[in-house]
């Protein structure tokens, strides 16, 4: 991985975006200050202090775009989950690809697929994790977060967390790109917050109602409704689930 660091910029993924044709496949943009940080669906994801990690991965495996890229948040997250857990800390996936340590989010990711006219360029794979913030910091934000120094009371530099990152994602990349989400199955699902419980997902405008009861071969979420109807997810939110 090649690292270029940003002193501050809007957003690293919209740099990532705007300059794809002169970074290399693998190179890790990231940031000390985000001033304009976005989440998915819109959302804006709140810069919390200087020693977290805002940063987006440039990586451009083919020419044309298939559909395991859309797993590669989903990959990350299971990565993430495994470097929180070498904290000592047990992360919970909240499908597709949030983590929460009882029930605090501590990270999200926004990965975008890049095309120049109808080319594909490749793929920004974004990615922010509350590593120092203070529970002061992180009253800006309006859902329940937590940070690693409030779980472990640990001051680890973003640096040293990005390399062990990286580190991680390459070893497995390859593989999971000829693989897919069946290569994470398992480790995603050993992890999976919703399974069982009832849920409530919104699909842009839509809302449904139901019980998440399985992960497909995909990475979609299965949802069985009141009226026992079967719903396949592939991409969405949830908004509720039941404790
Ligand atoms: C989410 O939880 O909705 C995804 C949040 C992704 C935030 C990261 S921070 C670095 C990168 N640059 C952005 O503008 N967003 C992503």
């Amino acid at each position: 991985m090649n690292f270029l660091y940003l002193e501050e910029i809007d957003s690293t993924n919209k740099y990532a975006k705007e300059h794809i044709s002169e970074l290399d496949d693998f190179t890790v943009i990231y940031t000390s200050k985000q001033t304009a940080g976005r989440g998915r669906f819109e959302r804006k994801w709140t810069d919390t202090g200087k020693n977290n990690v805002y940063a987006s991965i440039v990586l451009k495996p083919s020419k044309e775009i298939k559909e395991v890229y859309s797993n590669l948040t989903q990959y990350l997250c299971v990565i993430l989950a495994e470097i929180f857990e070498s904290y000592n800390i047990t992360p919970q996936i909240k499908w597709p690809n949030d983590i929460r340590i009882n029930g605090k989010k501590i990270s999200g990711i926004l990965a975008e697929a890049v095309f120049d006219k109808n080319e594909f360029q490749g793929i920004v794979l974004g990615f922010g994790v509350n590593l120092s913030s203070s529970k002061k910091d992180l009253e800006k934000i309006d859902q329940p977060s937590t940070s690693l120094f409030l779980e472990t009371g640990m001051e680890i530099d973003k640096k040293v967390f990005l390399k062990m990152l990286t580190d991680k994602f390459c070893l497995r990349y390859n593989s999971f790109i000829e693989e897919g989400f069946l290569l994470i199955r398992e480790d995603y699902l050993r992890r999976a917050e919703f399974l069982d419980k009832s849920v409530t997902i919104k699909v842009f405008d839509k809302e449904i109602s139901g019980t998440a009861i399985d992960i497909t071969e995909n990475g979609a979420l299965k949802l069985i409704d009141n009226n026992t109807t079967e719903h396949v997810l592939l991409i969405g939110d949830i908004l509720w689930m039941k404790h």
